[in-house]
């Protein structure tokens, strides 16, 4: 049994059809109705697709203009690209640990965290839960820094019934097989600001200040165009676009099976007390489940890792939940980090385990991947 899989129908094809008998296959038409679906769901004055979460990441940071000197306060249990956005641009990230409910920054812990340097709070979505946004934009707006949501986990994700992504400065989606919905590899900024967009628009198309669908329209704009900022090519192509908007119209059924099948398992795995389930009471309403991770809570690594082989062997696939990237060669060689800095987020990393929960498994999958679970433990 998978982890997850991506779920493609007979749209993604017409769409793709379309698409290259269009010969339109660079940022066009099809990127045009993906950003348009996208603010749709999220409610937010703009959205700019680009390659990757990532991209889109180090695209926030660059608008912001972060750079050497600044520091940038990341969750100590995320993906690495969440403190890497900062580090590309030559500001430091600083890791804030974790909240153990919800695995996302601890809003308690930030004020220790931020310097006269600060200039920014990555707060990162985990797993498709909302981090608790208010008091992190309190303390944001006390100290005047900008807020990035990396979303990557997040898409249709609410908090206290508003969509995610345009509640700080910007958001950074991601459209990778493992998320929701997918565009092989993709991503999107969203944000309500529009000289931040207009930012973010030209450092994704090199730079120029002309969007980049009317470029090769003729060949009047390239040579009219002028080149404010030192931009990147991070535009995504229509051909990734056309399956994306195809997979908005799945959004919604595709979450709705996300919620039920992660309701499954919080039933079922209740039974066993060493079992923290995810979410948080207050939080979970608007979670989207884009993993289904778990706590064992004092296992430690062998014993997790013990219990994901049990699994295994029965060929349910699971991963840890992610990593603390503090504890990364690259961050601790740089700057000294150590798990005993980051009690929570270190221990996460060895205590968690993601469950498979993809498109149409069904309630019998959610009992063969439970019963092996609580036998394993
Ligand atoms: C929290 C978080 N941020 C960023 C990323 C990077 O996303 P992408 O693979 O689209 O670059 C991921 C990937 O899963 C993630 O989980």
């Amino acid at each position: 049994m998978k982890l997850t899989f991506p779920c493609f129908s007979g749209d993604e094809i017409t769409n793709l059809r379309e698409c290259l008998n269009s010969g339109h296959v660079t940022q066009g038409p099809f990127v045009d109705r993906f950003e348009q679906r996208f603010r749709d769901v999220h409610g937010c004055a703009h959205a700019l697709a680009t390659t990757s979460c990532t991209a889109a990441l180090h695209l926030a940071m660059a608008a912001l203009e972060v750079g050497p000197g600044d520091e940038v306060l990341v969750p100590a249990f995320t993906w690495i690209t969440s403190a890497h956005c900062a580090e590309y641009m030559g500001a430091k990230a600083v890791f804030v640990d974790v909240d153990p409910t919800t695995f996302n920054i601890d809003p308690a812990k930030i004020e220790a965290a931020i310097t006269p340097n600060t200039k920014a709070i990555v707060a990162v979505h985990l797993f498709g839960l909302s981090a608790d946004m208010d008091p992190i934009m309190a303390i944001a707006k006390k100290h005047g820094l900008a807020v990035v949501e990396d979303a990557a986990c997040a898409i249709g994700t609410h908090y206290k019934g508003q969509p995610i992504g345009a509640i700080g400065d910007l958001g950074a989606f991601s459209f990778h097989p493992r998320k929701a919905i997918t565009t092989g590899e993709g991503g999107m900024v969203s944000t309500n600001d529009e000289a931040l967009a207009v930012k973010v628009a030209s450092l994704r198309n090199h730079g120029a200040s002309v969007e980049a669908h009317y470029l090769d329209e003729d060949l009047g704009p390239w040579s009219m165009n002028a080149f404010p900022n030192l931009g990147f090519n991070l535009r995504l192509s229509d051909i990734q676009a056309a399956v994306g908007v195809a997979q908005f119209d799945k959004l919604d059924a595709l979450l709705a099976h996300r919620r039920a099948t992660a309701a499954l398992y919080h039933e079922r795995l209740a039974v066993n007390g060493d079992i923290q389930r995810p979410g948080s009471a207050a939080l979970s309403e608007g979670h989207t489940y884009q993993s289904y991770v778990i706590r064992l809570p004092g296992f430690g690594r062998a014993r997790r890792n013990a219990a994901m082989a049990v699994l295994r062997d029965q060929d349910i696939m699971t991963r840890p939940g992610t990593h603390c990237p503090a504890v990364s060669t690259y961050y601790a060689s740089k700057y000294g980090t150590s798990a005993q800095d980051f009690p929570l987020a270190a221990t996460l990393e060895h205590e968690t385990i993601t469950l498979p929960l993809f498109p149409g498994m069904r309630e019998s999958d959610v009992d063969q991947v439970c019963r092996a679970l609580l036998s394993a433990l």
